[in-house]
């Protein structure tokens, strides 16, 4: 039965109350990506990155998943073929709506990572610098999310996943970030159908079949009822 790769990004947790990074009051808007999501920003003043992410975990942890996010659980669940979701977003709400398969391609706020032994482990609501690690104990705590200018996780998995997809996806996002503005290209090239669904057009929408434009939580369970229906 066919088989689905679905991208998501910031725009479907948007609505869950988490912000975007692009939109007119999106995350960069009010931060320097150098500062808060680069290594050498980290290295520079570790105290100002973990009050960034320190912030956006207390936020996350209050919020709920949203129809969209049912929506995809649903699909998941009912859907004859393999659904895979890859998300570019480091909150939660794919998880708490009960999706099960989810790649985390920038990682997650829960996660924490020494950057010094690689060790990963639950990262508090609140981390500080110069946290020991639990395992080497040098103090290079930092969240483990992907910073620009490293590769995300996960890679060659997606890439067989796309590679074996009948059906790619992309939901709630610019499409402004590689590899995964990319991700639709590759399904083309393995033959798949190709939907993007937006609040509105991405600048990246020619490259796909199909575009459905409206808020997530309306769109993305008016596009699983209709595919559950009618089986495309
Ligand atoms: N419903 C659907 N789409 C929405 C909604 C909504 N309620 N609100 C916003 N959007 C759309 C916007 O129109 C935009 O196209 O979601 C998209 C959000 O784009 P970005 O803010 O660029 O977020 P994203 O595409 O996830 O960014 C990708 O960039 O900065 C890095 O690591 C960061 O993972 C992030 C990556």
């Amino acid at each position: 039965m066919e088989k689905m790769v679905i991208l998501t990004g910031a725009g479907i947790s948007a609505e869950s109350g988490l912000g975007t990074f692009r939109d007119e009051d999106g995350l960069w808007a009010r931060h320097r990506i150098e500062d808060v999501a680069t290594p050498e920003g980290f290295a520079r003043n570790p105290e100002l990155v973990h009050a960034f992410y320190n912030a956006r975990r207390v936020q996350a942890a209050t919020a709920r998943p949203n129809a969209a996010h049912e929506a995809l659980a649903r699909l998941q669940r009912d859907w004859p073929g393999d659904v895979v979701i890859v998300t570019q977003n480091v909150d939660s709400l794919h998880e708490a709506a009960g999706s099960q398969r989810v790649i985390h391609m920038h990682g997650t706020l829960a996660g924490a990572l020494c950057a010094e032994c690689d060790h990963r482990w639950q990262a508090q609501p609140e981390m500080q610098s110069g946290q020991p690690c639990p395992v080497c104990q040098a103090t290079a705590g930092r969240p483990d999310v992907v910073w620009f200018g490293e590769m995300p996780y996960f890679m060659d998995e997606i890439f067989d996943h796309l590679e074996s997809a009948d059906l790619f996806a992309a939901i709630g996002t610019s499409g402004q970030v590689y590899p995964a503005a990319g991700f639709v290209q590759e399904a083309r090239r393995a033959g798949a159908a190709t939907v993007e669904i937006n609040l509105a057009p991405s600048d990246g929408a020619s490259a796909f079949d199909q575009v459905l434009t409206g808020p997530a939580t309306r769109a993305v369970p008016a596009w699983v009822d209709r595919l559950l229906t009618k089986g495309r």
